[in-house]
Order: C-alpha cells, then sequence, then structure tokens
C-alpha cells in the first residue's frame, strides 16, 4: 500500500492507493484560511499537523489492514507559501500562502532585475516565496533575524513527518530562488534577497525517497515506523502525475480554490513575457508550463457565502445543460491576478445588473466569467508554442457538468473527465510514493 497526502488551500486529503493503483480509501480534513488585513493570507502549520493526524486516524478507524500495510508515503501540497522556521524548528509565525499578495512591491523590484527572469524563467509574482521573505525582513525584522529555515508548506509536513529540512524541484520552480533549467538552487538569486542556500533545504527529484518516518511521528499517526517517504512535489505537478499530464502536450484544466491550466513539456521553453509559469515537473528531465488564476471555485465560494448558501447548491440550480450568455458580466479578480494581467491590485466587478436581475443571472456570470478568464490563461499558453488538442477536467469545481460544458465551450477543446478527478493530486502523491 501506497500513501498520498494532498495539502490543500482549504483541507487535507489523504488517499491510499493499493500496488495495483487503485484507490483504496480516502479521508479529508479541513481548516481555515484567515486574511487578518486585506491581500493577506495566512496559514498556521500546527493546524496542517493536526489535519493530517486526524485524517489518518479516520482511514484507520475503517481500514487498519490497509494503513499497517503502508510501505511509502508521498505529499503533494499548496505552492509558494513562506513556512519559517527558527534553529530548534520552531514555526516563527503564521505561512504566509500562494495567494497573499501583500509584497507586491517588493517581487516588482526583483522582476526588474534582470537575472530573476533570466534563471527563474518567470515572472517573480506577488505569491512567490523570495518576495515575501523581502516583505518579512522589512516589516518584521525580528522574525527575520531569527529565520533558520525557510520551508514551503508540504516541505514543513516532510519536516514533521521526518525530521529532514528538504525541498524538491517542483515546488521550489515556484519560489523565484530555483535555476529552472538546471535544477538547483541559484545561490545568485538567493543571496539577492538577503538570505543564505543554508536556509533552504536539501533539493531532490519529486519521487527520490528523503528518508523515513521519524520514530515518534510513526507512533503518533499508527503509521509502519519503515515507512519511507518520498520528496512529493508542488500540487499542479502532483496532479499532472495523477492523471499521467507527463508527455509534451498532455494538459489539464484545475478548477480549484485557484484555477490552473497545465501542459506537460519535455524540454525547458520559459517565456516569462506572457504572464505563463515554467517549472520543473515533479519527475526528473520535465518541465510544464501552466495559466494561473488566483481565484476559480473561490469565486462560487464567494457568492454562495454572500447570498448565504452552499456553491454546490447555487451551481446545481444552472441544471445540467450550457443555454444563452447571460446578460450580465462577471470579472473575477477577487484576489487579484496573475495570467495573463500579473496585477494584484485588480478586482472583481459585476457590469450590466438591472431590476430583472436574478440570482442565478449572478450565478451564470460568476461561472461564466471564470470560463472567459480560462480562455486567456490557454491563449497565454498557445502564445508560447504550446500545442493543446484536448484537455482533462479536475478539482472539485469539474463535479459541476455546467460549468465543465461551459469552460468546454469557451475554450472550444474537448474536456475529458478522468476518474476521482477532484483527487488528482492525492493520486499523484501516492503514484510517487509508488
Ligand atoms: C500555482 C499556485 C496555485 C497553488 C494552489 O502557482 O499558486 O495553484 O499551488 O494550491
Amino acid at each position: 500500500m501506497y500513501l498520498g497526502l494532498d495539502l490543500g488551500t482549504s483541507g487535507l486529503k489523504v488517499m491510499i492507493v493499493d500496488s495495483a493503483g487503485q484507490a483504496i480509501a480516502t479521508a479529508n480534513a479541513n481548516y481555515p484560511v484567515t486574511q487578518p488585513h486585506p491581500s493577506w493570507s495566512e496559514q498556521n502549520p500546527a493546524d496542517w499537523c493536526n489535519a493530517l493526524q486526524n485524517a489518518i486516524a479516520e482511514l484507520k478507524q475503517n481500514h487498519a489492514q490497509a494503513v499497517e500495510g503502508i510501505k511509502a508515503l508521498g505529499i503533494s501540497g499548496q505552492m509558494h507559501g513562506a513556512t519559517l522556521l527558527d534553529a530548534d524548528g520552531d514555526v516563527l509565525r503564521p505561512c504566509i500562502l500562494w495567494n497573499d499578495t501583500r509584497s507586491h512591491v517588493e517581487a516588482l523590484e526583483l522582476d526588474q532585475q534582470e537575472d530573476f527572469r533570466q534563471i527563474a524563467g518567470n515572472i517573480i509574482f506577488p505569491g512567490f516565496t523570495a518576495p515575501k521573505l523581502i516583505w518579512v525582513a522589512r516589516h518584521e525584522p525580528e522574525i527575520f533575524a531569527k529565520v533558520k529555515t525557510v520551508l514551503l508548506p508540504k516541505d514543513y509536513l516532510v519536516y514533521w513527518l521526518s525530521g529532514k529540512r528538504v525541498s524538491e524541484m517542483s515546488d521550489s520552480s515556484g519560489t523565484g530562488w530555483l535555476d529552472i533549467s538546471k535544477r538547483e538552487w541559484s545561490d545568485k538569486l538567493i543571496q539577492k534577497t538577503g538570505m543564505q542556500p543554508s536556509q533552504l533545504g536539501k533539493l531532490y527529484e519529486g519521487s527520490e525517497v528523503i528518508g523515513t518516518l521519524d520514530p515518534v511521528r510513526a507512533k503518533q499517526l499508527g503509521l509502519p515506523q519503515a515507512c519511507k517517504v518520498v520528496a512529493g512535489g508542488g500540487d499542479n505537478a502532483v496532479a499532472a502525475c495523477g492523471v499521467g499530464a507527463l508527455k509534451e502536450g498532455v494538459g489539464f484544466v484545475s478548477l480549484g480554490t485557484s484555477g490552473v491550466i497545465l501542459v506537460a513539456r519535455d524540454g525547458y521553453y520559459p517565456a516569462p513575457e506572457s504572464g505563463i509559469h515554467t517549472f520543473c515537473h515533479a519527475v526528473p528531465e520535465r518541465w510544464y508550463q501552466m495559466s494561473v488564476m488566483l481565484a476559480a471555485t473561490d469565486n462560487l465560494n464567494w457568492l454562495a457565502r454572500i447570498v448565504d448558501n452552499k456553491p454546490d447548491v447555487i451551481a446545481n440550480k444552472m441544471g445540467d445543460t450550457i443555454g444563452q450568455p447571460s446578460h450580465v458580466q462577471y470579472l473575477p479578480y477577487l484576489s487579484g491576478e496573475r495570467t495573463p494581467h500579473n496585477d494584484s491590485r485588480i478586482r472583481g466587478a459585476f457590469l450590466n445588473l438591472d431590476i430583472a436581475t436574478q440570482q442565478t443571472d449572478l450565478t451564470q456570470a460568476v461561472l461564466e466569467g471564470v470560463a472567459f478568464a480560462y480562455r486567456d490563461c490557454l491563449h497565454a499558453l498557445e502564445m508560447t508554442g504550446c500545442q493543446v488538442s484536448s484537455l482533462l477536467g479536475i478539482g472539485g469545481g469539474a463535479k459541476s457538468h455546467y460549468w465543465i460544458e461551459l469552460i468546454a465551450t469557451i475554450l472550444n477543446l474537448p474536456i475529458d473527465l478522468p476518474e476521482k478527478g477532484e483527487s488528482a493530486a492525492a493520486m499523484g502523491a501516492a503514484r510517487l510514493a509508488m
């Protein structure tokens, strides 16, 4: 048996997969995101560890034998977050997440230095890890002075499980510190942000074993002590492993908290000027390109919250088949935007509301607005020479047939729905462990 962990933004999912690659069981545990100030987005790393304990406890209740047979585990994680540890390995402040745009000034400063786009292969977006550390140095110098190690969210969980301070290629691609073509830390970029290479974890490929479980953790969680831990990867790369998007041109559209169109590439073809991301894949000698929208299902979640209902309930009111376009338009930029606008300050809007506008018109406009933003994302990818003839549809939002049909229509591409597409990252994490 193999265990896949998916450390998402709204919760953690665990999945046991047998040696034939079949999912045997899953469990979930949620945790909150806090927004102490506008454009801030933080999480308490202790919540991730508690969620892991609760999810494993749930698995053990119904699948004790399978849990005893786990040989290795892999982890997929929300990318870019800065988890800051002191010399004792204690967490210094809440983790600053991928959709936190407070460091937009610092990001721009780095992006304007030639070396960054050239070596890191990407626009240095405000959500990336490097500008966050400059923000901490400027605004919380007493914390910055104590930072011994910076870990990405899933690398913190690896540290908690194994005691090892490590990272790997796919997730590290989103820091702004990795030389993406060479697949190694760039000492030059690290030092330009006032950091030292020793403050970052040793790099592995996503499928490499980094060690075994710490005996204390194994006992605490009730997992076999000999369970190996593999390095894992950033959520999009790992989801690509879960649905088999590894070869040139194979890709997916992901409807999660963020929205992503990802296409696997067999080489490194950076194109930062288009606002897309070019990152290392979670398996050796492969890369991928992706467009990222900061809010996808988050738009529907927001609308549901303000009309005091549940996202799936308001989405289901649209039925299963699309009809006429809505007379209302919606701009889905609740958290600013990355691809293609790279603007942390733009915000959402409804246009053309009138006295007859119903709640279902608003829902339709939100679903359409997100779908048209995916169209911008596909266009940006195509501008770089990416050939896309179909996509897989994954993520929680892909459960809405209406939304998927809308996106397929607006992208003018077939979208295939893999089985358990909402668990692609957990499946990919288990596959990396296999
Ligand atoms: C990718 C990105 C998001 C997060 C969400 O660059 O920021 O997809 O990984 O989990």
